[in-house]
């Protein structure tokens, strides 16, 4: 019987910063790297959420129990009627608490800003159950959407900003202090950032955080390549790669890398490159830097913001610090 012609290719839109971005990067020496944003596509983000669910990745866990331990404590620390604001709102699950305690007080606006327009709809399928909530998303980068909100607000109406999960860990450390500037730059004096981050912890704690032994933060990992190969019209042999978590002491993060077991040579078509990687290089695709509870005074003031407030989660490491504009 003859089989009837498949394609396992999913057609897409060609993105020209994709592409332009998937050049620069795979040019870079010595070190080779590809934004880690680009591991969040369909895949990469329901990947993302197995990850969270891991029992070695205790980052969400360890975040959801503090805003469950906290939130009416948190609140109550907040800027009066605040209007609140999510950089990257995800799923909306941890959120919850926070909004469920500021909703208990008053009719609260929340407005997540999210890239993506799935997950905008996601957390508005999680959270638009909560009473005297609306939700009012944008569907744009962090500091666009701000920037929008910002304007947008009545005057004299205070305004909370949401940044939680860690992700800042996903900046470098200057990257990080510029990203809160502009936040800052974006605000009234009295404002407030409420700022999730992993602490710092052991290295062998942190390896199997960030390589699981069933091998989904590699799936998460090599599914970048994977996502070049349908949408940019490239051949990578995703079998001659392997994925590697490891510490970085200089900068306290954890790196991904996806390092190459033999010779390779790749093609991208709609980047118009060809990739030559020896046996042993790697592609540097993330980091995540770990915080000290303590240093996150200084980097607030940094950023022209207070830190008035710390909450702490001791069993894993997790931290949510209150920035107030000043
Ligand atoms: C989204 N971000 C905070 C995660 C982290 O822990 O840095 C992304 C991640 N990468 C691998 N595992 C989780």
């Amino acid at each position: 019987m003859t089989q009837p012609a498949v394609s396992h290719h999913l057609s897409h839109d060609i993105s020209p910063e994709f592409a332009a971005a998937v050049r620069a990067g795979l040019c870079k020496q010595p070190q080779k790297e590809l934004p880690s944003k680009y591991l969040y596509d369909e895949v990469g983000s329901a990947l993302f959420e197995v990850i969270t669910a891991l029992p070695e990745y205790g980052v969400t866990r360890s975040e959801e129990r503090l805003l469950a331990e906290h939130a009416s404590d948190i609140v109550a620390q907040l800027p009066h009627d605040a209007i609140v604001a999510e950089l990257g709102s995800g799923s909306g699950r941890k959120t919850r608490r926070i909004l469920e305690a500021l909703c208990k007080k008053r009719p609260t606006t929340y407005s997540p800003i999210e890239i993506s327009r799935t997950a905008l709809q996601l957390c508005r399928r999680e959270l638009g159950d909560i009473e005297r909530i609306s939700i009012v998303g944008y569907e744009r980068d962090y500091l666009a959407g701000l920037a929008e909100v910002s304007k947008r607000r009545a005057k004299d109406e205070p305004l909370l900003v949401l940044f939680l999960g860690s992700t800042i860990g996903n900046f470098g450390r200057l990257a990080a202090t510029r990203f809160l500037r502009d936040i800052r730059n974006m605000l009234a004096p009295g404002d407030a950032l409420l700022l999730g981050t992993d602490l710092e912890k052991p290295v062998p704690v942190l390896i199997s955080a960030y390589d699981d032994p069933i091998g989904v933060t590699a799936a998460f990992n090599l599914n970048l390549l994977a996502r070049i190969n349908r949408e940019l019209d490239g051949d990578f042999p995703l079998d001659a790669f392997e994925h590697v978590a490891r510490f970085n002491p200089d900068v306290r993060s954890i790196e991904m890398h996806l390092r190459a077991k033999r010779r390779v040579s790749a093609r991208v078509r709609a980047a118009k490159l060809t990739v030559e990687l020896q046996e042993g290089e790697t592609i540097w695709t993330e980091s995540s830097h770990k915080y000290r509870a303590e240093e996150l005074h200084a980097i607030a003031d940094d950023a022209n913001f207070t830190c008035s407030h710390q909450w702490i989660e001791r069993d894993w490491g997790f931290a949510e610090s209150l920035l107030v504009a000043r």
